[in-house]
């Protein structure tokens, strides 16, 4: 039997995913919320826009109520559906466990859990008013939810062990409270009173002395964790398969409770790591526009970066050149992908982006999918590159991250490139493959120009220019550019791939 997929530090240290054996960087795209549930809806209205957008690897949850629709009875007939599907598309797939906990809220459980309101109690807003969500204190549930995991493991080990379709667990989806710094419930109100337990940092001393104003998220966290180290490591032990939480980002207004109070934001994640030592990394769900920073706060400290969720405006096909070759990212996926070569879809509710704190623009793919499409084609052509250089001054990146910087100039071992960010334009990112006295740069919306080192009395010339692509990571020429086009050193609005052989005179 093949080893299951495993995370390990590649040999420049760089955390990366490994599938049978080898490297895999995922050009991904995460689907709509309720697209899965139905095989005939995924065959006809998902499958068909997939293909050509250039994913190797979808995203689609695997819901609790659909496995376990009774109690102690599990059908993975619908998941079996989903994993042939992905097969005979030839996708991986990371699979996303919408059990307890989707977004802050209790709504994908099996109706026998929503219904029984004492057995699986709820977390309850200030006076005790119970919410939709179910309290992390609530044992019953999460030994309810760790079951039902364990069974979908014991699946996944028996049906796709050898095939590996399934290279990745979500285990739940934003999780935390809304509606409240913490959880009000009794059981809830019994462990705030307690003193901090031993395994974190302040001991012998309440939540609210040890963490002040920080108490009630910080409180949230650490039993947010404990259940997912609970649930986690139980089905590890079935099927050890690299497993993480993502994050709803904390953002304006920037109050626990407005955001999911307790998930993995990036200032909650020593208590996430320090109490759910079996998950593998920590993910950021992207819809706020400082995507470089974003990536900074959850690739420091060894975190291993995936993207499981990223803005649907063209600006994607940038953001991904930054985020495989500048924050070593072993994914990038957009949210809703299948809406992106679609003619007509239905755009989201202004309500529901409100309710979900997204701002509109960055969930609006108008014009997305060609973008998306050329980006991912130019990386997959890239990916033995990126795979051998990550984590090496052979691959440098650059994103331009606010709409007024100009530029920036990347040192190479013997000159500089000097880069302009193209104004008025969706994204300039881009990655550089560096030889002695040569590069490739592929990316978009952006000039870029030879300089000499400062103080070296040099100068530079373009000895050759090219276009092309990457094949399977072999460079093919198409139009050597010389004459008037020589005089164009860009990369378009679409991104393209560019190579330049440049030579050093002391002018002597
Ligand atoms: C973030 C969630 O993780 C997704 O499941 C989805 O609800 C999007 N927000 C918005 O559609």
């Amino acid at each position: 039997m093949q080893k299951v997929p495993y995370i390990a530090l590649n040999e420049n240290g760089v955390p990366t995913l490994y599938v049978k054996e080898k490297p895999f960087l995922m050009l991904a795209g995460e689907l709509h919320n309720s697209a899965f549930s139905s095989l005939e809806f995924m065959e006809k209205e998902v499958w068909p826009y997939l293909d050509p957008l250039g994913l190797n690897t979808v995203i689609f949850p695997i819901a609790w109520e659909n496995i376990e629709k009774e109690q102690g009875k599990f059908d993975f007939s619908l998941l079996k559906g989903l994993i042939d599907q992905a097969r005979k598309h030839e996708k991986k797939v990371v699979l996303l466990w919408f059990g307890l906990w989707k977004n802050g809220e209790s709504f994908y459980t099996p109706g026998w859990v929503k219904r029984d309101y004492k057995t699986y109690f709820r977390a309850c807003y200030p006076g005790g008013i119970p919410s939709d969500t179910a309290s992390p204190f609530c044992e019953t549930a999460i030994e309810a939810d760790k079951n039902a995991f364990c069974h979908l493991m014991k699946y996944l080990q028996e049906y796709d062990s050898e095939e590996q379709t399934v290279i990745m667990v979500q285990v739940e989806n934003e999780i935390g409270f809304l509606g409240a710094e913490r959880d009000f419930s009794e059981a809830a109100e019994e462990k705030y009173a307690e003193m901090v337990p031993e395994s974190v940092n302040c001991q012998g001393v309440n939540w609210k002395t040890a963490f002040g104003e920080d108490a009630p998220e910080t409180f949230m966290a650490f039993y947010y964790a404990r259940a997912v180290e609970k649930i986690v490591s139980a089905g590890k032990e079935i099927y050890p398969i690299p497993m993480y939480v993502n994050a709803w980002l904390k953002q304006h207004p920037d109050i626990p409770g407005i955001y999911p109070s307790g998930g993995p934001v990036y200032t909650m994640l020593p208590v996430w790591k320090n109490t759910a030592p079996s998950l593998d990394f920590f993910s950021p769900d992207i819809y706020v526009a400082d995507f470089k920073k974003v990536c900074q706060q959850y690739s420091a400290d060894g975190n291993l970066l995936f993207i499981p969720e990223a803005r649907r405006d063209p600006v994607s096909a940038s953001n991904v050149f930054w985020a495989l070759g500048g924050a070593n990212a072993i994914g990038f996926s957009p949210f809703a992908v299948e809406d992106f070569l679609k003619e007509d879809f239905m755009e989201v509710e202004e309500e529901m982006l409100q309710v979900l704190n997204i701002e509109a623009a960055g969930f609006c793919c108008q014009g997305t999918g060609p973008y998306l499409q050329q980006s991912y084609e130019i990386l997959k052509g890239m990916l033995p590159q990126i795979t051998k250089y990550r984590g090496t001054n052979a691959m440098k990146a650059f994103i331009r991250n606010t709409p007024n910087e100009k530029g920036t100039i990347i040192p190479m071992e013997n000159y500089d490139i000097l880069l302009d960010y193209m104004q008025g334009k969706t994204g300039s990112a881009g990655i550089i493959l560096c030889g002695e006295n040569s590069f490739y740069i592929a990316g978009c919306n952006v000039k870029f120009q030879g300089l000499p080192q400062r103080a070296s009395d040099q100068y530079v010339t373009v000895i050759r220019m090219e276009e092309g692509r990457f094949i399977a990571g072999k460079w093919e020429s198409r139009r050597i550019l010389n004459g008037d086009e020589l005089h164009e050193k860009y990369l378009g609005d679409m991104a393209e791939v560019k190579y330049v052989e440049i030579c050093l005179h002391d002018g002597k």
